[in-house]
């Protein structure tokens, strides 16, 4: 993971995020990355397993998205109203109250890198803000997911519905346990910051003691 990292910290260097900690979502916002985004580069030897998911023929085939993307409205998804959907402003997904020490870094424990096989046709769909979605895995990279996508910068909680839209504009997803330790947070957060223009950074108590962090592209 770390060339990759380095990699991306020369070509976004000169993008620094300044805007953090807003709400607002990606109205319109510039988006003229129009390259390739989805797991690993062509030249990048790929031994993850491939995920044997059967794609239903509603989800490999969706014209236009069924959903325009971008557009805020009161009917759908206007980033204000309905968000308790994803997220009920529950304290307990930002809060650490378990006993930080288990959550320090080990010399024992390695990374673990995965990756999602996404067959080319497959485009997500957009579901308005009456509608839950849900996902198989506890951290998915792909899926249904808001129209409205997240402004980039850090959250004191943003819901995986919304990200999930992001990581589709090409952006790196910083998770991390409420726990976790802030020196190594902090590490990881100014790397990202410093690095991407295209990056979300949020608490997720769903990591374990073990692996604290996730990146997700
Ligand atoms: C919030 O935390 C609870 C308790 O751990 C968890 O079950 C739930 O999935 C979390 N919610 C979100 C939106 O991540």
């Amino acid at each position: 993971m770390e060339p990759r990292v380095i990699l991306f910290c020369f070509v976004f260097l000169s993008s620094l995020l300044v805007d953090t900690l807003a709400w607002p979502f990606g109205i319109g916002e510039e988006d003229e990355w129009k390259g390739k985004w989805f797991p690993g580069r062509e030249e990048e030897i790929d031994n993850n397993e491939v995920v044997t998911y059967q794609y239903t023929k509603k989800e490999l085939h969706d014209d236009k998205h069924g959903i325009k993307m971008g557009t805020p409205s009161i009917h759908c998804d206007d980033g204000k109203v309905n968000l308790e959907q994803d997220w009920l402003d529950d304290p307990t997904n930002y809060t650490c109250f378990s006993d930080k020490r288990l959550y320090l870094p080990r010399d024992d424990v390695y990374p673990i890198f995965t990756a999602d096989h996404i067959p080319a046709h497959y485009s997500a769909q957009h579901r308005c803000m009456n509608k839950q979605i849900f996902y198989d895995t506890d951290i998915p990279t792909f899926g249904s997911h808001r129209p409205l996508w997240a402004k980039y910068g850090e959250y004191k909680f943003l819901p995986k519905q919304r990200w999930i839209h992001n990581l589709e504009h090409g952006a790196v997803v910083m998770l991390y346990h409420p726990c976790a330790n802030n020196v190594e947070v902090d590490f990881l957060r100014q790397l990202i910051v410093r690095c991407l223009y295209r990056h979300i950074i949020t608490p997720y108590n769903v990591l374990t003691p073990e692996r604290p962090f996730a990146l997700v592209t």
